[in-house]
């Protein structure tokens, strides 16, 4: 029997990168799993792609920052599948510029998804899963929310607020065992990332003890750590996953 047979999980920002990985882990471990990206199409793709695999998903297009969208489709899914039991909070955007130039609708763009995103799932969720008496929250952060980044003020702003958001949700929901732990990725190669020009590539490359770049598996192999009863003991935490970046 696989580990997370019988078990339910809720990616965001499941359509690509980081969530697709952690959508595909999940379910491969015998979860079902929604997937939630911000189109329809890529939200299906990707829960074709686990069912050809023998798993189990279903699909959804969502913007997690609309918190009138986000209410009705979670009550709709509690209704419809009896509970989830674990919500990975994984969507996240970019809109990076030195704070003399950022505008604040760039501000704005980047703490919705990134920080009221999750704030918005985890809400809409809290009830049920108090009631429930079990579960895992996963919150995507990342290194820069813990060291900073000229040009990312908006991101590591965000980042680091989803740390805090991480370990207050953690205090309020660990009596009814109920876990909430972050996950802080170094720099993993994904969309997002290949984005960046070349020479930023190379000088982050060298801040990388281990000297080379993540994969969207290594933090889904954290994600389904963070989410098995291995990690049973393990609340509020933000476990770093970088080559060794920031130490
Ligand atoms: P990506 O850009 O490839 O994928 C992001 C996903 O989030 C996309 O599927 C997109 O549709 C979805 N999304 C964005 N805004 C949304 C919204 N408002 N509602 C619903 N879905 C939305 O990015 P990547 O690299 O896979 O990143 C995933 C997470 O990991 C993000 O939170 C990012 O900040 C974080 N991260 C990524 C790192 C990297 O090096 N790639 C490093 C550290 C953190």
């Amino acid at each position: 029997m696989k580990l997370l047979e019988g078990k339910k999980a809720l990616v965001t920002g499941a359509g690509r990168g980081i969530g697709k990985a952690i959508a595909l882990k999940l379910a491969s471990e015998g979860a079902h799993v929604v997937c939630v990206s911000r189109t329809q199409e890529n939200s299906d793709s990707v829960a074709a792609e686990i069912q050809a695999a023998g798993g189990s998903a279903q699909a959804q297009a969502l913007d997690v920052s609309d918190s009138a969208a986000v209410d009705s489709l979670v009550g709709a899914l509690v209704k419809e599948l009896g509970g989830i039991d674990f919500l990975v909070n994984n969507a996240g955007v970019t809109r990076d510029g030195l704070l003399m130039r950022m505008s604040e609708a760039d501000w704005d763009a980047t703490l919705n998804t990134n920080l009221k995103g999750a704030f918005l799932m985890t809400k809409a969720l809290t009830r049920m899963f108090l009631k429930q008496k079990s579960g895992a929250i996963i919150n995507v952060a990342s290194v820069i929310g813990l060291i900073g980044n000229a040009g990312q003020a908006n991101y590591a702003a965000s980042k680091a607020g989803l740390i805090g958001f991480t370990k207050s949700t953690a205090k309020e929901m660990a009596s009814r065992g109920v876990r909430v732990n972050a996950i802080a990725p170094g720099f993993i190669q994904t969309d997002m990332t290949d984005a960046l020009k070349d020479e930023t590539k190379e000088s982050i490359l060298e801040q990388i003890p281990m000297g080379q770049f993540g994969t969207a598996q290594d933090i889904a192999e954290a994600a389904f750590f963070l989410c098995s009863p291995s990690a049973r003991y393990i609340t509020g935490q933000t476990l770093v996953v970088d080559g060794g970046m920031v130490m």
